[in-house]
């Protein structure tokens, strides 16, 4: 028998101003995404941009539905966007911020752990780590340099 120990490492920035000038853009656009949002019954409104690495840039929002399971998270809606329409970029990075109308959030809030599988998909099928990058509307934002970070003992295609 034997104890062992994962170690997640994780950088915190106090705000967008110390972010590099290309994923200050980055989490702009995913802010502007976040805006655009259709989240009618959470009133929790999220955004992400993927920076792939011919440099253009996917947006999603989460998208919501009366039928509340068919509703879809903005990571996923944008990561499944960039595999549609560029299957064979490499992604570079993601952005999300997070709002809610209830409350001010002033943490970082993680992508959810069906986001975190589905971001793992991409990580493996390109063999390239992805950076990660969240908010919530305003405040610190954290960036892990692969998802492998927020998924420790991820499924995966090696299993089947
Ligand atoms: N949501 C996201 O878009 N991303 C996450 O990682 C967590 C949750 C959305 C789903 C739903 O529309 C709303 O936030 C409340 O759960």
């Amino acid at each position: 028998m034997k104890t062992k120990k994962t170690t997640t490492e994780y950088i915190i920035y106090e705000g967008i101003e110390e972010l590099d000038s290309s994923t200050q853009n980055l989490m702009k656009e995913a802010i502007n995404a976040r805006k655009k949002a259709y989240a009618p019954y959470s009133n929790f409104n999220v955004g992400a941009a993927i920076l792939l690495d011919n440099n253009k840039i996917v947006t999603g929002n989460n998208q919501e539905n009366a039928a509340f399971p068919s509703g879809l998270c903005a990571e996923r809606v944008a990561i499944y966007s960039a595999g549609a329409n560029y299957p064979n970029n490499t992604i570079k990075s993601i952005a999300i911020s997070a709002s809610s109308i209830k409350q001010k959030i002033n943490k970082p809030v993680g992508p959810c752990g069906a986001c975190r599988q589905s971001i793992s998909e991409y990580e493996n099928k390109q063999n390239y780590p992805i950076e990660i990058y969240f908010m919530g509307e305003e405040g610190q934002i954290v960036k892990v340099n692969s998802l492998k970070d927020l998924l420790p003992f991820g499924f995966n295609s090696s299993f089947l």
